[in-house]
């Protein structure tokens, strides 16, 4: 076996005809199809079918047939008046014996089709029950940091499976990654790494178009744009020019030619990504332009294909002296795009990281969203695990996902506008929105390295969908169809260790929101003052008094940056929540918490607390022997979680002794703390 089914294993059900029968699941297996005739040749119409009867078949034992005569039991329907683009409605409510899945178009219809699969391979009764589903989010994207000599930026599942060697790989894997992901919703992927060097820059050369358009056409077929990342100084690198400014004629011609070309040979390009002025990579301000001019020059160049520009805008000096209080890399995202405000393209999304660090365990929501009003806006996050435990430690991120999507922004003239609302454009009648997330795939035979961490991958695709969802029923579902064949007992242990595994990461690693506190570039593992000396603007700022970045207006004034009352609740360290207090404020060791403790008590309590839920963690799963059907699977997470309850301890001992031996305040419990 190269690689898993996943989430799409489709165990053969173990239920009685009877049991069937009342689920409703005999109605699954005659069906009739009302799709127009010019829709039945989309490329996706082919594959909808196929994965339903490949799915039917599996979990019930019998292929469905299709039936013209009017004796159907299922009805797959595309009626263009139901709902907006790729929504579905399964219907098992009309009349007795009978179900439909009506969608908007064909897109709709094969999510339609997964969900009712997922929703049998979870054995719930469909009789009398009705499932609308419209999307949240026009884009529900991942961005893939994979190189094209096939190693993965912050990959922690294997190689790529995109490329190897600087070639694009078309094969079985991709098609079995576009059917992963479309069945959870996903509508687009950049394949390559952000950062756009060698090979990567020619992906918009001929040397590539042959197998980009054909890994363009598979992912058509599952309903998905293929994106690519861009190099901002191709005009240079690929065509000869002396620069790359956004404004020079010459530069704009290129860019024109360079798109029509392209377009011409992969018609199905959704667009472009760009990370420019960041972290060394080219950029607009190279030439005195700015980021506006830099986005709306590509814009114009694959307007005339329907093409997007997303455009990053994590834009920081990593230069910083640590010496330099008044830097705030914090700032750095706002200062630089909020005057831009209004004046993008209607093609261009800025793509807005959740935080204004860097995918910490903790961070405030960005303050781009609520701030900006005039423009097309996605949030990016990330569920490759580089800061939260690189895919050897267990921690599901769709509860801080939520968090950040319920974020009250208080956009003027939208006191109730959450992240979600301005991402979806419900907010801002904005064209174009949506959510990426940086990918935790990779070519390891689980796809995501520990088989946990497949719940992120599941769960994001499920949440950009629909926002509203709720992150334990999603990992529920998840570890349903995952471990199915697995007792009760077992799933129910899973769903528990996924659900606190975020609160107990972020009890043994960094403290209150202050972040970082990790090994310098590769970023595993406890290393308190890894990154404190450095250029790169993530500061702690510990002494024998306290630890914090005053953030006020007499520090950085970066809680000024958010809309009021956010900003004052920011501001002030009696109304900031207290899980970001340090990353607001310096504090002293002997601060009292609202739980009456003082701040070196509760960073000594909650690094105990979230090593001891690690052992616990660990200790559950040896419990499940023999409960986990998949043995392969079940060895795995055994070796993940005894990993992760070793780093855990890793952790507790380094902070509690940095901070032990910076103030000299014993622990309260007695508890022996490493020297
Ligand atoms: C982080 C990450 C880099 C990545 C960058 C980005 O800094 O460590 O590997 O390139 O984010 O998002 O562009």
């Amino acid at each position: 076996m190269e690689y898993t089914e996943a989430w799409l294993k489709y165990r053969r059900l173990s239920l009685s005809r009877q049991q069937c029968e009342e689920k409703q699941y005999d109605s699954l297996i005659s069906y009739a199809v009302r799709v127009d005739q010019g829709l039945k040749e989309s490329p996706c119409f082919a594959v909808l079918i196929s994965e339903f009867e490949r799915g039917v078949k599996a979990l019930l034992g019998e292929r469905p047939h299709e039936v013209t005569d009017g004796s159907e039991t299922l009805a797959l329907a595309v009626d263009p008046a139901f709902g907006s683009k790729d929504a579905y409605c399964i219907d098992f409510t009309q009349k007795d014996g009978f179900g439909a899945i009506t969608a908007h178009d064909v897109n709709g219809l094969l999510y339609g089709v997964f969900r009712l699969l997922q929703l049998v391979a979870t054995e719930q009764t469909l009789a009398g029950q009705k499932w609308t589903c419209i999307p949240s989010n026009p884009l529900r994207m991942l961005n893939h940091w994979d190189n094209m000599d096939g190693t993965i930026e912050r990959g922690y599942s294997g190689r790529s499976f995109f490329f190897a060697d600087d070639q694009v790989l078309v094969g079985e894997r991709t098609r079995a990654y576009a059917r992963m992901v479309a069945s959870v919703g996903i509508n687009a992927v950049v394949i390559n790494n952000v950062n756009v060097r060698s090979a990567a820059t020619y992906l918009i050369t001929d040397r590539y178009f042959d197998k980009v358009k054909a890994l363009s056409e598979i992912f058509a077929e599952y309903g998905i744009s293929l994106y690519l990342s861009l190099n901002f100084a191709a005009p240079m690198e690929l065509g000869g020019l002396t620069l790359s400014d956004p404004l020079d004629p010459g530069v704009i011609s290129w860019w024109k030619e360079k798109m029509a070309e392209v377009y011409a040979a992969v018609p199905k390009l959704g667009g472009f990504l760009v990370k420019a002025d960041s972290e060394g990579r080219p950029g607009p301000f190279t030439y005195g332009r700015d980021h506006a001019d830099g986005a709306n020059m590509l814009a114009r160049a694959v307007e005339p294909y329907g093409g997007r520009i997303i455009w990053r805008c994590f834009v920081y000096n990593c230069q910083q002296d640590w010496r330099d209080t008044k830097t705030d890399r914090a700032r750095s995202g706002y200062d630089n795009f909020m005057p831009l405000d209004g004046r993008f393209l209607d093609n261009v999304i800025l793509q807005i990281k959740n935080g204004p660090m860097d995918f910490q365990v903790r961070e405030p929501v960005h303050p781009l969203f609520g701030g900006l009003t005039k423009t097309n806006q996605m949030l990016e996050v990330q569920i490759a695990q580089e800061y939260t435990g690189q895919q050897k430690h267990v921690c599901y991120l769709m509860p801080m996902f939520r968090q950040i999507l319920d974020f009250k922004t208080y956009l003027p003239g939208h006191e109730d506008a959450t992240v979600a609302d301005i991402i979806s454009t419900r907010a801002l009648k904005n064209a174009n929105g949506g959510i990426a997330a940086v990918a935790n795939t990779g070519n390891d035979v689980n796809w995501t390295g520990h088989d946990f961490a497949a719940a992120n991958l599941f769960g994001f695709g499920r949440l950009a969908f629909d926002t509203a969802a709720d992150p334990e029923s999603i990992a529920r579902e998840w570890a349903q169809l995952t471990f199915a064949g697995s007792t009760k007992e077992a799933i129910d242990a899973i769903v528990d260790i996924l659900m606190r595994s975020w609160p107990a990461y972020e009890k043994y690693t960094s403290p209150l929101g202050i972040g970082w506190m990790v090994n310098p570039n590769h970023h595993y593992g406890p290393n308190v003052e890894g990154y404190e000396f450095d250029r790169w603007g993530t500061y702690h700022r510990a002494n024998w008094r306290g630890i914090g970045v005053d953030r006020t207006t007499k520090g950085t004034g970066y809680a000024a940056q958010y809309r009021e009352p956010n900003a004052s609740m920011y501001e002030h360290v009696e109304t900031c929540p207290e899980e970001l207090l340090l990353f607001f404020h310096f504090i002293p060791y002997d601060y009292r918490l609202k739980t009456g403790k003082t701040l070196i008590q509760h960073i000594y309590d909650t690094h105990f607390e979230g090593a001891d839920d690690a052992a616990g963690f660990l200790e559950t799963w040896k419990k499940l022997e023999g409960q986990i059907e998949d043995k392969e699977a079940y060895a795995r997470v055994l070796e993940r979680l005894t990993i992760q309850a070793a780093s855990a301890i890793e952790w507790r001992d380094r902070i509690n002794t940095y901070f032990y031996r910076r103030c000299g305040v014993p622990d309260e419990k007695g508890r022996k703390i490493y020297e």
